[in-house]
């Protein structure tokens, strides 16, 4: 009897710990995460931060291996002056060829000649502006650049970042060989987890392996395509199947994948080109609002010390970056395509939406989004605000219209 009545004693109390210890889970995690992740603490840290899609600057677009302490020094300074740092951008990444070798422990070595005081020096000025320090490193053996890649040293080279006083990691896939792309993100994941500083991880394997499908609960984001090149549209390579696309190129390849982001966890369809000098400015303004209704990373990818007006303004717009950084974490779809005139729209947490107008032709057209699109009754009456224009169009019923320059993009929201 005294036998029976301890063993039930023992069942409430296991029970009594199990329901207590999902109700903290659920407490500590605001989104729902993979069920797929190793331990609940992955999933948990992993969610709480890039809560709204990441911000910030990184070097690979405009300035390829050519990185060193002075010029993140001044695109920290740049960021701040700028404007950009008050509009939201916060990381400041270099990307690959910082580092040069591994010494005889086995650390990352980083160039002395480029970077002469350290990266914990330069990672403390970063800091010290108030904005936040990312790197650079591969799943591989080698970096894309041929510098040392992390495969081996995942813990080691995670503790260093941490000790350096790193945020972000982005992680690249060049000479993986025949590494399964789902394990080595979790190698890292696990490894920067250990590492015991919170740092947000940025897959880069290009989409190959549909990170979609595994990297909730892995990375913060994940790349969708190849890289993206400063162009409208067209692969670099033309005839070939990689490696650099267009705007509207990387753009398609978005559709379809609006149901894998959200807080925590976002698409990421490559660095920004705006301001790089290959696109016009109403390209770049078009580049740049469809990124926000796609709830992108918002990463600048250009020379942050010297940016002509227009281009800033695009860049630190804060009504199109309020878009992106809604914090219902949506991300947009396209809803209407009429040959190169299309309609993409996006949930706002206030029930509103945003819209983008997109002519992707070589002539002016007239595009329409009707309420129906968007997901409201014809009959609702709902306010239209022009953000580019930063002024009001007053109430609409149905539908609104408007004339759309070739190669632009109107944007409004809708807020009934
Ligand atoms: C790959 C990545 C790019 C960039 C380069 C650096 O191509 O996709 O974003 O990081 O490597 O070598």
């Amino acid at each position: 009897m005294k036998r029976r009545a301890l063993i039930i004693l023992a069942a409430i109390f296991v029970i009594g710990s199990i329901l207590g210890s999902v109700a903290v889970s659920l407490d500590r995690a605001p989104s729902p995460v993979s069920s797929s992740v190793g331990t609940s603490s992955v999933s948990t840290s992993v969610s709480i931060l890039a809560s709204t899609p990441p911000m910030g600057w990184n070097s690979w677009n405009k300035f390829g291996c050519n990185v060193s302490e002075d010029l993140i020094r001044q695109i920290a300074d740049a960021m701040v002056a700028s404007g950009m740092k008050d509009s939201g951008y916060q990381y400041v990444v270099i990307d690959d060829c910082w580092q040069v070798d591994r010494d005889s422990n086995g650390n990352t070595v980083a160039d002395a000649k480029r970077f002469p005081s350290g990266i914990k020096a330069l990672a403390d000025y970063v800091h010290a502006k108030g904005l936040k320090f990312g790197l650079y490193s591969d799943a591989g053996t080698k970096t894309c650049q041929g510098r040392p890649g992390s495969r081996g040293y995942e813990y080691q080279d995670a503790r260093q970042y941490a000790a350096w006083g790193v945020d972000y990691l982005k992680y690249d896939w060049c000479n993986t060989s025949t590494q399964d792309a789902r394990s080595s993100y979790e190698t890292m994941r696990a490894a920067l987890e250990a590492s015991g500083r919170p740092i947000v991880f940025s897959i880069c394997e290009w989409g190959t392996s549909r990170p979609w499908l595994w990297g909730n609960g892995i990375g913060n984001l994940w790349r969708t395509t190849d890289d993206i090149t400063d162009r409208w549209e067209g692969k670099s390579k033309p005839g070939a199947d990689c490696c650099s696309l267009g705007v509207t190129d990387i753009l398609d390849r978005q559709v379809g994948l609006e149901s894998f982001a959200g807080p925590g966890h976002w698409n990421d369809p490559d660095m920004l080109e705006v301001g790089n000098g290959g696109m016009t400015t109403a390209e770049y303004r078009a580049h740049f609002s469809l990124w926000a209704i796609l709830a992108a990373p918002l990463m600048a990818g250009n020379d942050l010390r010297d940016m002509k007006p227009e281009i800033r303004e695009i860049l630190t717009h804060k009504e199109v970056i309020a878009v992106d950084q809604d914090p219902k974490g949506g991300q947009g779809q396209r809803v209407r395509k009429n040959g190169s005139l299309e309609v993409w729209s996006k949930e706002l947490q206030d029930g509103g939406r945003a819209v983008v107008l997109l002519n992707r032709g070589t002539e002016a057209g007239e595009i329409s989004a009707s309420w129906e699109d968007l997901g409201y009754p014809s009959h609702l009456s709902a306010k239209v605000r022009d953000l580019w224009q930063g002024h009001d169009l007053g109430e609409r019923t149905g539908m609104f219209a408007a004339s759309v320059a070739p190669h632009s993009a109107v944007m409004v929201t809708v807020k009934p």
